[in-house]
C-alpha cells in the first residue's frame, strides 16, 4: 500500500527501513524523501514507525490472535450443552 503518493514510497519500503535502523522521521527522509512533497502521508509515516518500532523492541506485532477467545465461545446465541 502506497503511504507517501508523492514520492511512490509503500508501506513495506518504510517497514524495511526501519528494520535496518531507521528510527526517524527524519531518517526515512534521507532513505525515501517520504513526506518530502506535501507533507500529507508525514502523521501515517509516524504512526507506521512508532507502531513498527513498539513491535520491534517488544518482539511481537499487533496482529489479531487466529483463535480467540471469541471464536471459542462459537457463534451468538449458540452455548454448550449442560447438563
Ligand atoms: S503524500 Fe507524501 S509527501 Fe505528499
Amino acid at each position: 500500500m502506497y503511504v507517501c503518493v508523492c514520492r511512490a514510497v509503500k508501506s513495506r519500503a518504510l517497514e524495511a527501513a526501519i528494520d535496518q535502523g531507521a528510527t526517524s522521521i527524519t531518517a526515512l527522509q534521507k532513505r525515501l524523501a517520504v513526506g518530502t512533497g506535501c507533507g500529507q502521508c508525514l502523521s501515517f509515516t509516524e504512526e507506521i514507525l512508532r507502531e513498527k518500532l513498539t513491535a520491534n523492541d517488544t518482539g511481537t506485532r499487533n496482529v489479531v490472535p487466529l483463535r480467540s477467545k471469541f471464536y471459542d465461545a462459537g457463534p451468538p446465541g449458540r452455548h454448550a450443552a449442560t447438563s
